[in-house]
């Protein structure tokens, strides 16, 4: 394995067990706890707390010192999956090859559990040792930013209620850019603010952008051709306007390279080999 995969093995581990623990110490019902338990330890990558982690090590900043705030974000990843998958939105009964929140605590506990891992993300925050408070206060916004209004959740309001709209391809590369875009650029400007390095905060906007569209184009392409046993979902998009079925696999393949070559352009002026290779290992990835 080369030094990316071992830190990305790693520190998988260290998270799981970092979130574990954190979850369990709370005084919270049963229910709740168990339902945050069962989404938030998966089988899924962590590929925005990892990007967070990886950004500050890039910084030369002690990482371990932020496991929390990498937690807040995989929070509000996680409770935008919970919400995602439920009846009245994607309607999907699996994923990270188990059954879906609401199909094992029922739909009230999901919702609930979600609204709660979302204002948990915003507590952590505000709650680290090591982070002075006007960066906390910026990271607070940039999570309520890009997560919210009118960032993720718009983005996702784009995705289902497509009809409502003209699907062109403008259209298509807004809502990446916003339901899978955005929390994708959050871990990395977390990581400008915490290591004081604001001078890259435009490149690294930019970089999130294409990795953005690039990642939800693979994630279109695997949902329909990836095998359970890997991506641990079962096809669902059927009847909705993918980029998979806009332009069609051969279309959407060459889109995702050059997505993907976009930002390891980026990357490249920003010195970072860890976000060039990442991104490469990004475009082939099998789940
Ligand atoms: C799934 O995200 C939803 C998208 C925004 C494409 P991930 O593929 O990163 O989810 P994990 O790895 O299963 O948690
Ligand atoms: C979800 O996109 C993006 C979110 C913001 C949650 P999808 O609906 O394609 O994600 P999957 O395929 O269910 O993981
Ligand atoms: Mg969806
Ligand atoms: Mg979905
Ligand atoms: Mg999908």
């Amino acid at each position: 394995m080369n030094n990316l995969d071992n830190f990305l093995v790693e520190n998988k581990i260290i998270l799981n067990n970092y979130a574990k623990k954190y979850i369990e110490k709370l005084d919270i019902p049963v229910e709740l706890k168990n339902s945050i338990l069962y989404s938030l330890i998966n089988e899924g990558k962590k590929i925005r707390p990892l990007m967070f982690l990886l950004m500050l090590k890039h910084y030369n900043i002690d990482y371990m010192k932020y496991l929390d705030i990498a937690l807040s974000i995989e929070l509000m990843h996680v409770y935008s999956l919970i919400h995602d998958d439920l009846p009245s939105m994607d309607n999907d009964d699996y994923r990270w090859g188990k059954l879906t929140n609401h199909n094992v605590f029922g739909e009230d506990v999901a919702i609930l559990s979600g609204d709660a891992m979302q204002s948990l993300s915003f507590e952590i925050i505000s709650t680290n040792k090591y982070i002075d408070d006007a960066t906390k206060i910026k990271l607070i916004e940039l999570l309520a930013k890009y997560s919210g209004v009118a960032g993720m959740i718009s983005g996702q309001i784009y995705d289902i209620k497509q009809k409502n709209y003209n699907i062109d391809k403008s259209y298509l590369k807004k809502m990446h850019k916003l339901k899978t875009g955005n929390l994708l650029i959050l871990p990395l400007l977390f990581s400008c603010y915490i290591s004081k390095r604001t001078s890259d905060l435009e490149l690294l906007t930019e970089f999130g952008k294409e990795l953005g569209i690039a990642y939800q184009i693979k994630d279109d392409i695997l949902d329909y051709y990836g095998e359970f046993d890997m991506i641990g979902k079962l096809p669902s998009d059927e009847g909705k306007i993918t980029y998979l079925s806009f332009y069609g696999i051969k279309e959407c393949e060459s889109l995702l390279e050059f997505h993907t070559e976009n930002a390891k352009k980026i990357s490249l002026e920003l010195q970072c080999n860890f976000l060039y290779n990442l991104s490469d290992k990004l475009l082939i990835r099998k789940k």
